[in-house]
This record gives structure tokens, sequence and C-alpha cells, in this order.
């Protein structure tokens, strides 16, 4: 089994480019099947969910080309089944908005119950709420989200909670309905605005996205569309909590400074200097860092999927931080994978994390269990002292494209071996010294 091997302690230093965003990628080439027409998405990152969902894509019969890994060229026009029944897309949560695609464009669609991330139960019931406000009828069968209207008729639609996926999923099927939809309690998370700005570049008319008012004007048909991805807020926010973890100086190009203002926020908070730029941000570290606390928030708030990235640089700042997970119920299990590299972190009530910040952390063997754990360990990898191991990477590689190149690139002594293959272990260890 593949694994990365760490050896912590050198500071980052250098530049490093953001890709584009994987939550807005996966949303823009499921709404590029609603129209007959070609659609060219750029700035695509190169990870196994964007495989997943194109290959899911391809067997309902779409042309799909890559002319290049962060490229792709779909033709909807060719779909010949409503029926998502590649076996992966099961494993991916993005998979199911094909589910609204299909819905507003064929007023039929059945795809299988997504997967993703274990980090609490994620039910989906304001999407079903949405489609069958819109006039759908949808039930749970064998695995399947099926989902059928005669017509989609808009509607006002308000969301019990700020749901990314439901606000997507329901905006895109109403875009396709016939009259004006309101989604009141909308998420306003950058990748929904993408996905917004993406399907009025189609001849969608959507009005208010990113606030949490979205007005839809129901169109009968999409027309294609070039459209390139935002640079992804995740994969940069992680960067700079690597370079203040290592006391490292950083520029991380290709960002939207605002969409990263959260995590700047608490950096600076903790005693990391950060310049904002256009668009890219130069993150500074040079003393221990402070303690603070945090609690995930839906956008503009601090991001749950940055919460495990921020509690490791925390495990080694001086003072107690507190960590509240408002988002997922289930996202500390990594506290655990932690507390072997000696971080003194305990979960308290559930959905807290008290942390005493240690002088240092060191280097064990530790077991990505979900996308962000996998980053958080990394990043306490580069920080410790002595090896990390960090296994179960394929969740790593879900999310994140060539995260070990680009980490080396700035200095880090990071390699991915096969578990099996000790010479090669031996080799990066004799290396890196
Ligand atoms: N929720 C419901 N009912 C629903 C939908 C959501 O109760 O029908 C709850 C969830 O249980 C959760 C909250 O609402 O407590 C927010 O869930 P949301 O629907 O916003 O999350 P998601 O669409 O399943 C996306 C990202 C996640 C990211 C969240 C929050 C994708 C593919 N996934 O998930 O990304 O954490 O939004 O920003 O876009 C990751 O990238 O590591 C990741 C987990």
């Amino acid at each position: 089994m593949e694994q990365y091997i760490i050896k912590g302690g050198k500071p980052l230093v250098g530049e490093v480019t953001i890709g584009g965003a994987k939550n807005a990628a996966l949303g823009v080439i499921a709404a590029a099947i609603m129209t007959n027409e070609p659609v060219r998405i750029q700035n695509l990152p190169d990870i196994s969910d964007v495989d997943i969902l194109l290959k899911g894509i391809e067997a309902l019969g779409a042309v799909v080309e890559r002319p290049t890994v962060h490229e792709a060229r779909l033709i909807g026009g060719s779909i010949t089944t409503c029926i998502a029944g590649y076996d992966d897309l099961r494993k991916i949560r993005g998979s199911y908005y094909l589910c609204g695609a299909m819905l507003g464009k064929y007023k039929r669609a059945e795809v299988p119950l997504p997967g993703g991330c274990n980090i609490g139960s994620r039910p989906i019931d304001q999407h079903i709420k949405g489609f069958e406000a819109l006039g759908a009828k949808v039930v749970i069968q064998h695995g399947m989200i099926i989902a059928e209207a005669e017509k989609l008729e808009g509607a006002h639609i308000y969301f019990d909670c700020s749901s990314v996926g439901a606000t997507i999923n329901v905006m895109m099927a109403a875009s396709m309905a016939s009259g004006q939809t309101v989604l009141e309690n909308a998420a306003k998370e950058p990748h929904v605005v993408e996905v917004a700005n993406f399907l009025n570049s189609m001849g969608a008319n959507i009005k208010g996205a990113g606030t949490d008012i979205i007005r839809i004007s129901g169109v009968s048909s999409l027309h294609g569309s070039t459209y390139s991805i935002i640079p992804d807020q995740i994969e940069a926010g992680t960067f700079m909590l690597a370079a203040a973890a290592t006391k490292g100086d950083v520029l991380i190009k290709n960002v939207i400074p605002k969409h990263l203002e959260a995590v700047t926020a608490k950096l600076v908070e903790i005693g990391v200097e950060v310049e904002e730029f256009d668009d890219a941000v130069r993150v500074v570290a040079s003393k221990r860092l402070v303690h603070t606390n945090i609690k995930t928030l839906p956008y503009p708030g601090f991001p749950t999927d940055m919460q495990q990235v921020m509690a490791t640089l925390l495990c080694v700042a001086e003072g107690t931080s507190i960590v509240t997970e408002t988002i997922y119920e289930n996202r500390f299990m990594y506290v655990d994978e932690l507390a072997r590299m000696g971080a003194c972190m305990r979960v308290v009530e559930g959905n807290s994390a008290v942390i005493e910040g240690v002088e240092k952390l060191t280097g064990a063997i530790v077991r990505a269990l979900d996308l962000r754990c996998g980053a958080a360990l990394v990043v306490a990898g580069l920080m410790a002292d002595g090896y990390t191991t960090v296994e179960h990477i394929e969740y790593v590689e879900r999310g994140y494209e060539k995260l070990v190149h680009k980490m080396c690139e700035l200095g880090a002594a990071i390699e991915k071996v096969d578990s099996e293959d000790t010479k090669a272990i031996q080799k990066f260890k004799l290396r890196v010294g």
C-alpha cells in the first residue's frame, strides 16, 4: 500500500500555485451535462474525485474528452440513460449533483446515494425536500436516489440548514423548471457562486448566489460554454497553514484572498504574518504560535474543511485552544492519530476539543481517516521531530493534486513510497538524513 514518509523540521520556503477547486469542479462537471452542446471546462484539479465523476458521465453516454489533465470537453447531447450506473460514483460525494442536473434536464434521475468522507451522518433530506417542492417524486431504492417528475415547477423553498450540496443540487434542477424558484437560507460558499456563474454562462437565469436568497427563473434549454474553475480555497488554506506550521515563508499563488479571510484572520491572531496581493498571499511565521479558539461555521465563517489542519497547528501553539465543530458531528476522529505524535488534545461534549499546546510533535506511524485528516497528518509530519508515516493516503489523493510534489518544491522532505518497498524507504532516509 502506498504511504507518505516525511522527515519533519524543515521550514517550507518558496512559491506554490494552487489548482482548481475540487468542490466547485464537481458541481460544474455535473451541470455541464444539462446542455446538449459542447462544454469546455478548464483549470480542473487532477484528482480522483474528478476522474470518477467524468467516468460516471461517460457511462451515461456523454462524450468526455480530456485534452489535458486540467481540461475536459463534454457533450451531454449523446446521453442515452438517466441511470448513473458507474459503480465508483457511490464512493464520492459530488456524484449527487447528477441528480439535480438530470432531473432538471430530463425530469428523471437515478443516482447512487453518495459516499465521501466519513465525518458525520451527512443526510440528503434537504436535497429531497427541494426536488419534491419543484414537483418531483423522490424515492430511495436499492441504494439509488430515484427522482422523477412530469414537469418541474418553480417553488419557494426554505432550507432547514445551510447546505452546499442541497443548494447546488436544487439550483440546478430549478434552472430548468418552469417559472420562478426562490431558495431561502441558501448556502453562500464560493462553490455555490461558481456553479451559479457556470449555469448562467450556459444561459440560466440565477440571481443572488453568494447571499442566502437565490432567485432562479427557469429556462427551457441551456447552451454550450467554456468555463475556468476558481482556485481551491481549501488547498490554498492547507498550504497557508503548512507554511505557518513549519515557520516557513511561502507565497501561495493563484488564490482569491477574499475566500481565505477566515483562515487569514486566525493565522494573524496566532502570530503569523499574512500579506495579501491581488491573487496571492504570502505567509511568514518566525516565532512560536499562540493559542486561539476556532468555531467552524458556514461561509464566510471558519471552514469545517480547515478545522483539522488548523487544530494540528494549535497542538504546538502556546497555551490552551478550543476548537468547536458545528457542521459535522464526527470530525474529531483524527485526535487519536495526533495523540500518537504527542499532541495533547481531548474531545469534550462531542463537538469541541480542548488543545493544550506542547513544545513539539514527534514523528509516528499514523493513518489518514478522511481527506482533510490526511492533510492534517501531513502538516503534523512536516513540523514533527523525526519520521512520520501517513497511511491510507488514497483519501488525501481524492482532493489534493500533486501534494507531495508541491511540498517538495517548497523544501519539504516527503515522499510517496510503497509500504513494502523497504529499499525506497531506506533510500529516502539516507537522502534526507
Ligand atoms: N445537511 C443536512 N441535510 C441535507 C444536507 C446537509 O442535514 O440534506 C447537513 C449536513 O449533515 C451538515 C451540513 O448540513 O451538517 C452541511 O452539509 P453540506 O450539505 O453543506 O455539505 P456537503 O454538500 O455534503 C460539501 C463539501 C464538503 C464540505 C461541506 C461544507 C462537496 C463535494 N463536499 O459537502 O467537503 O465539508 O460542503 O462546506 O462539495 C471536503 O472537501 O473535505 C468536504 C468534506
